[in-house]
């Protein structure tokens, strides 16, 4: 098992540094993927320091120049990185496989201690029938509820500043570290999952989650709040503007407009999930009532007794209601889970 696992890693790092030459010297890599790295406002260090490639658009241009290295198929499938077509039998071994990466800028996803696990390849052109992001299937080193992207280049500064800003995609995560803000990972699109979260607690007991401002952004960042309490972790909150991810946002107004906004509008997750659903409720005392519940229901989440009183005080305030109330209600919720 470790044997094999070592064998994927030795495949994957040849990979990397392919899709990065490719990227960084060849003449379709430059035209097309550098200059749409370019275009996105990223630099050469910045591309180097993640790593950032290109996947030429022929059939078999890794599992050719894969197989010269003497890396056969078989494994390049079990790394995620080739396919094979069935009902081949007879061709040539090599020619059976194909390259699942094809036509596309490459980001090669890293585990804790740095070794290239797997990838994600976005698509360059507006082409809706395709997929705009394909990732490595799940393999012997990637299981993808247990990753996030960019935690390598983030840990430390984790640790340094004591947060971790949650975000939703791998270009956020990049253009973030551009403008000064390491600290920051990736979900990659997906629902936070529990080892995601014990992850990052491994280097910060804070979360700030910084998704997209449109409707899904705000839907994957109620259910993550929830997820990040249920862990025991503190969790706040940033809303973009409409539209607006951390990518395009911080393009937008730059390194310094974006801290700003980061500081101005970062608010804990009672005030952020009361302003949300009050707002919903309006004046109708039903939905108040349902506000209310959601809002005690998260509460319940938390696992720290004092941590819960406190945030049942905070809501009593917010809501100018009745603590003792809100924590009978919420009370009447944890006996129902026991
Ligand atoms: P850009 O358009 O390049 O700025 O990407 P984005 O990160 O803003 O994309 P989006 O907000 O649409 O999605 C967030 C993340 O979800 C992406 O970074 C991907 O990790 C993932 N994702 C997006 N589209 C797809 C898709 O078509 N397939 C898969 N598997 N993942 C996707
Ligand atoms: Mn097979
Ligand atoms: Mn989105
Ligand atoms: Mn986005
Ligand atoms: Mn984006």
């Amino acid at each position: 098992r470790q044997n094999e696992r070592d064998s994927l890693y030795i495949v994957l790092n040849f990979a990397q540094k392919y899709y990065q030459n490719l990227l960084m010297e060849h003449e379709e890599g430059q035209s097309i993927g550098l200059s749409y790295f370019r275009n996105r406002g990223f630099n050469d260090p910045t591309i180097k320091s993640f790593g950032l490639g290109y996947s030429l658009t022929d059939w078999d241009g890794l599992t050719k120049e894969a197989a010269k290295k003497g890396y056969n198929p078989e494994l390049l499938e079990k790394a995620g990185l080739a396919l094979h077509k069935e009902g081949d039998a007879q061709a040539n071994r090599a020619t059976r496989y194909y390259d699942r990466f094809r036509g596309r800028v490459i980001f090669p996803i890293h585990n804790v201690s740095g070794k290239v696990i797997a990838f994600g390849a976005r698509i360059l052109s507006a082409d809706k029938s395709q997929p705009k992001y394909i990732n490595s299937p799940e393999t012997e080193v990637y299981h993808k509820s247990k990753i996030l992207y960019g935690i390598y280049q983030a840990k430390n500064a984790i640790r340094q500043e004591d947060v971790c800003y949650l975000v939703e995609g791998y270009t956020d995560v990049i253009s973030l570290h551009q403008a000064g803000i390491q600290n920051v990972a990736a979900s990659s699109g997906t629902s936070l999952t529990e080892e995601q979260i014990k992850l990052i607690a491994r280097f910060t007991n804070n979360i700030t989650i910084l998704y997209d401002g449109d409707a899904a952004g705000i839907k994957a960042a109620l259910r993550g709040l929830d997820m990040v309490l249920e862990e025991g972790l503190n969790v706040s909150l940033v809303t973009l503007p409409d539209g607006e991810d951390p990518d395009s946002y911080v393009y937008k107004v730059g390194a310094e407009g974006f801290k700003k906004h980061v500081q101005q509008a970062t608010k804990d997750f009672i005030t952020f999930k009361t302003e949300m659903l009050l707002k919903d409720a309006g004046d109708n005392p039903f939905k108040r009532a349902e506000a209310i519940n959601e809002i005690v229901t998260s509460i319940t989440k938390i696992s720290d007794p004092i941590k819960r009183q406190i945030f049942f005080k905070r809501t009593a305030d917010l809501m100018k209601m009745d603590e003792q109330t809100l924590i009978s209600e919420g009370n009447k919720h944890l006996r129902r889970r026991e």
